[in-house]
């Protein structure tokens, strides 16, 4: 009776949530990144770690707090460009290699994350 891990499980919480506590060290020194985003981290990170564990197949924490995720919709406000998307992906893949998460979990996972980053676009980038 084999059950195959859901990618949560395989990671690991410890894990991802060191992976997202380093991404956000490195966008709040990212150029492009930290101006749209706040001061204080600590409280993206803890949505961001609720949202991935979903995202990965864990428990739905993210909507037990916030409802229906709408990815997109919540990114409205906050102008994400090309150039920001392609930061976005850059300090993830950063992060990964940092703390080591490697193999076929880490190019499965980028490549979802990647697709959304795609999805996150909603303003075009200007003057190029
Ligand atoms: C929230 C930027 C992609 C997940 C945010 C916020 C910004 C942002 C500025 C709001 C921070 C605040 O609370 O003030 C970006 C940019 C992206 C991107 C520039 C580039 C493509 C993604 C992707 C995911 C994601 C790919 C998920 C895989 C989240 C989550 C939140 C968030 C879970 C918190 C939403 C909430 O308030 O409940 N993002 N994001 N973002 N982002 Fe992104």
């Amino acid at each position: 009776n084999e059950k195959k891990l859901t990618p949560f499980e395989e990671i690991g919480e410890e894990k991802l949530y060191r992976l997202v506590d380093t991404f956000y060290s490195l966008v709040a020194q990212h150029p492009d990144l930290a101006p749209i985003f706040p001061n204080q981290f600590s409280e993206i990170a803890r949505k961001q770690k609720q949202f991935l564990t979903q995202y990965l197949g864990g428990p739905p924490l993210y909507t037990q707090e916030h409802g229906h995720p709408m990815m997109r919709a919540r990114h409205l406000p906050f102008p994400v460009t090309p150039t920001r998307a392609r930061a976005w992906l850059s300090c993830m893949n950063q992060a990964m290699d940092i703390i080591g998460l490697e193999g076929l979990i880490r190019e499965e996972f980028y490549a979802r994350l990647y697709l959304t980053a795609q999805h996150m676009i909603n303003t075009p980038d200007v003057g190029e």
